[in-house]
């Protein structure tokens, strides 16, 4: 791997900008919705977000002062304002809506109106939810932070979760949020996003053991630790077993009709190129035990 190294020194704002928008992504996008002391309504989406507590549950985003004249965005004056926000959680289809109400609208413009969203009263904070959102938290803003005095600057808005909506759609049976039906989207750099489709999630497994605590790279044999036939996901998944199959377990899967014809294969052709083809394989059917067994065979 050839890498470019660069001092965060060298390059202007509009330069860093694009290496992290680029590089930290996906993002989620909170889409926040405030009020002014006046009363007057404001929706706007923000990527610099996630969360950061569970207990207590605090999510933070990030309105920035404007880059090119280092003025305050709305959002941040309506939450030194009004401590109160409602973050709601955008899915695909209200993407492009979202995306409007992000137009340096004035002051005096309602978002929900321009982008064409309902109004939604929240129990427990003055500013409403977005009702075509499924999911909305409502909030108190504990803090904000501002993170520097130039264009560009963060501004870390606290917010503290007090009340969770869901749309019961998105539920599965057990209640949860069902990854496949929440349908996220999420900023990447420049004006690309993404979508969390049923054919891009994947699972990984935890350690099954009592201890919950994989033997890692390091207690590899060498042969398995620099094998040219498994990747570093394969390296991965071996790393989370918390023991090694015995000898004997070993010898037993070397004895089956399964390993057996492969086995004498190997005697003639690459032994270790052999049993590392046929580990992988194992390992991309989900057995990761069989693997470990015709890897130390
Ligand atoms: C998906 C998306 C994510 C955004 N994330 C941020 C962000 O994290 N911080 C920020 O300052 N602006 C962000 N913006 C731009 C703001 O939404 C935009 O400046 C908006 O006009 C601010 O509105 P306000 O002045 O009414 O608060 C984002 C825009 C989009 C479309």
């Amino acid at each position: 791997m050839k890498l470019r190294t660069i001092d965060a020194s060298s390059l202007t704002p509009a330069e860093m900008q694009v290496y992290l928008h680029y590089a930290i992504a996906p993002r989620p996008i909170c889409f926040v919705s405030t009020i002014d002391k006046n009363g007057e309504v404001n929706l706007s989406p923000f990527s610099f977000f996630n969360v950061f507590s569970v207990n207590p549950p605090i999510c933070v985003f990030s309105p920035t002062s404007r880059a090119r004249d280092n003025t305050t965005k709305h959002t941040l004056e309506n939450v030194l304002e009004v401590p109160e926000c409602v973050i709601n959680i955008v899915n695909y289809d209200m993407v492009q809506q979202t995306y409007l109400t992000s137009m340096d609208y004035k002051k005096d413009v309602n978002e929900f109106s321009k982008a064409g969203f309902t109004e939604l009263a929240s129990d427990t904070v003055k500013p409403p939810r977005v009702a075509e959102s499924t999911v909305q938290f409502e909030c108190v803003v504990n803090d904000v932070i501002s993170l520097g005095k130039s264009g560009g600057a963060g501004n870390l808005v606290i917010a503290e979760v007090k009340r969770i909506h869901i749309n019961e759609a998105i539920l599965d049976a057990n209640g949860k949020i069902d990854p496949h039906k929440i349908d996220l989207v999420a900023r990447l750099g420049g004006d690309w996003y993404c979508r969390i489709t049923n054919d891009n999630l994947f699972k990984i497994s935890k350690p099954t053991g009592r201890a919950g605590i994989g033997i890692g790279v390091d207690a590899f044999p060498k042969e398995v630790k620099y094998s040219t036939v498994l990747t570093g996901n394969d390296l991965g998944v071996l790393g989370l077993v918390e023991t090694l199959p015995s000898d004997e377990e070993v010898r037993a899967f070397s004895l089956t009709d399964e390993m057996k014809e492969l086995v004498n294969a190997a005697i003639n052709g690459s032994r270790t190129l052999h049993l590392h083809l046929k580990a992988k394989q194992l390992l991309d059917d989900g057995r990761v035990m069989d693997a470990w067994k015709v890897l130390l065979m």
